[in-house]
């Protein structure tokens, strides 16, 4: 079996195998809109971005349960492809700042940990203590969550990439982690929203946005700084950060074409100007990626 097999097996393993749906984020709907390049194009040298191009996007509840409650406190995605031609970039980020593996090990070893007990339908406390006790590097992602209220609706949640990619600009490559920024903030359900709303409003709730105005999001750079680890996905990075803008992210309509729906963000797409992060995660990701895409139909 082959490496990325076992990684969709550990998904399946916890959420359990739902056919027609991806192995992780499951829950989620397809969206249109386009990119807008910063003034000047950004400092950045990614031709891609130097003009306005389509956006195909897709927000997801982070886990394999098609069925779960959008007022569940785990992570938001967002699947994004810029560009419709051969070059396109495509990226799939969550609303966490850091992610909760640095290893295929590791990323087992937590969907392991949180395998219902049959006894209660939920992870065992034991377990999942255990495996944070052995794990400390995962504690952040986990930290992040219990920190904040599951968002109000995807347009006021912000969207990051973990990997730290690398970027050509006139003073060098640099890298940096990728940030999506709401246009409004970032806003989480109020205690009377989480008591009254039902379990699908996410949907409805962005409809209704977009039939008045475009959701709109500046997509930027989050520079590492000498002190910042960026070999791997799980470690915050604290203090001040310089930023480079590179342009805004506009959803304007929902989009339920099938080649939209079915579509797969794998994060290995990359435009000239972009290249990939140096941790042990990045490279997991495409084909455990075409097993999800295989397994969806079966
Ligand atoms: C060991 C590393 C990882 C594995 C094995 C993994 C696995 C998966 C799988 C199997 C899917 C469904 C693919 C499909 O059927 O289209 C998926 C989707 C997704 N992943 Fe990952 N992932 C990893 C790392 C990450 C990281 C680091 C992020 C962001 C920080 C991320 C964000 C997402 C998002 C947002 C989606 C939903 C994309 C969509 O809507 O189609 N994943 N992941």
């Amino acid at each position: 079996m082959s490496g990325a097999e076992e990684l969709i097996d550990a998904l399946n393993g916890t959420f359990g195998h739902h056919a027609g749906y991806r192995a992780s984020h499951a829950k989620g709907f397809s969206v249109r809109g386009r990119f807008i390049p910063a003034s000047g194009g950004g400092e950045a040298q990614i031709p891609l971005l130097q003009s306005e191009q389509q956006v195909v996007a897709r927000f997801s509840v982070g886990g394999g349960k098609p069925a779960i409650s959008d007022k569940s406190p785990t992570v938001r995605g967002i699947g994004l492809e810029i560009g419709q031609n051969a070059e396109k970039w495509a990226m799939a980020l969550i609303s966490n700042p850091v992610f909760f593996a640095n290893s295929a090990e590791q990323f087992k070893a937590f969907l392991a940990a949180r395998v219902a007990d049959p006894a209660t339908g939920a992870p065992d406390p034991a377990k999942v203590k255990a495996f944070n006790d052995a794990n400390p590097n995962t504690v952040p992602h986990q930290a992040y969550l219990k920190s904040v209220a599951p968002c109000r609706c995807y347009s006021a949640e912000q969207y990051h990439s973990g990997h730290a990619y690398h970027f050509g600009t006139s003073e060098g490559v640099l890298a940096a982690r990728i940030l999506l920024e709401p246009e409004g903030g970032r806003h989480g359900l109020t205690d009377e929203e989480k008591k009254d709303l039902p379990d699908d409003f996410l949907y409805d709730r962005l409809l209704r946005e977009l039939s008045n105005r475009p959701a709109r999001w500046t997509l930027k750079l989050v520079v590492a700084n000498d002190a910042d680890d960026i070999s791997d996905p799980t470690v915050p990075w604290d203090g001040v950060h310089g930023e480079l803008i590179l342009g805004t992210v506009q959803i304007e309509l929902p989009d339920d074409r099938a080649e939209s729906v079915a579509k797969v963000f794998d994060p290995s797409h990359l435009p000239e100007g972009v290249a990939e992060p140096h941790d042990n995660v990045f490279a997991l990701r495409s084909p455990a990626y075409a097993v999800s895409v295989a397994r969806r139909s079966s």
